[in-house]
């Protein structure tokens, strides 16, 4: 790795302690004006001091993220179908690296969609971004998706895509977690950070969830639902930072959430 693309990447994952709070909202590049995240700039502002990156496409970064607001950014640069396509897989680089340059990005992110009808075209994207990353010192963080098939998220399918991403060359890989997670980072060689997926019942369950994939050797989270989709956002991300930064059990977090104030 380039010294260019270890600071980079040394922005998102924090060297102190080797973690990461990601927040994603990048959900619009396929879904639109999702649930909460109507008005990105409403849903995000008061969210971004919590966060220590934040994965955004380049439209939501011109249009709702102050140049001012020294966050580290995870430029979304896939996409091509939107959520009314029953086939979510046929995506091609959207952004260039130069974009990403001139948005001073921090890293970039892309989708791979492995055992899908467009695995082929998803692999060659993710190769021949590293290889872009790696002129450029941008490191290339791969988003192994699942698409519409929400029961694809086991240890098995999981593991397999990880591990093929980091074969590709990806810096650093974004997955579900799942029963078993600690075989997918086993055999993942470069950091792993989870998603967490559709909103859960209660705030408890995707706590438990970033703790159960903390313990299990993921460097952090890329969460979005879970955190803006709760009556309580700045409460979640804050409970989920306790979990992730300080060690923080389920259960104390929760009352980190709680001692935050939901906005009226
Ligand atoms: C979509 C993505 C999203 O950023 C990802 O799903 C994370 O958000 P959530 O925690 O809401 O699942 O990469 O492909």
């Amino acid at each position: 790795m380039t010294w260019g693309l270890q600071n980079r990447l040394s922005r998102i994952i924090r060297p102190t302690d080797g973690h990461t709070v990601m927040l994603a909202a990048d959900h619009g590049y396929f879904l639109g004006p999702t649930h909460k995240l109507e008005i990105p700039r409403k849903t995000m502002e008061p969210l971004l001091p919590y966060a220590d990156a934040v994965m955004v496409t380049r439209g939501v970064v011109r249009t709702s993220i102050d140049p001012g607001a020294n966050v580290p950014i995870v430029l979304r640069v896939s996409g091509g179908a939107s959520v009314l396509n029953e086939d979510l897989s046929n995506e091609k680089i959207t952004t260039s690296m130069k974009e990403a340059v001139r948005l001073n990005a921090s890293a970039v992110a892309l989708s791979i969609f492995v055992g899908a009808a467009h695995e082929h075209d998803s692999l060659v994207n993710l190769g021949k971004l590293v290889d872009e990353g790696e002129d450029a010192g941008l490191p290339v963080l791969a988003v192994t998706a699942v698409g519409k098939e929400l029961e694809k998220r086991d240890a098995r399918y999981l593991g397999l895509a990880c591990r093929i991403a980091s074969e590709f060359g990806a810096h650093f890989v974004k997955t579900y977690y799942c029963d078993d997670f600690s075989k997918v980072v086993e055999s993942c060689p470069v950091p792993l950070v989870v998603a967490g997926g559709p909103k859960l019942d209660t705030e408890l369950d995707a706590l438990e969830l970033a703790y159960d994939a903390i313990q299990d050797g993921a460097k952090g989270v890329d969460m979005g639902r879970n955190i803006w989709q709760s009556t309580n956002p700045v409460g979640m991300i804050r409970g989920i930072r306790a979990v992730v930064h300080e060690r923080a059990t389920p259960k104390e977090a929760l009352e980190v959430v709680k001692g935050a104030k939901p906005k009226k």
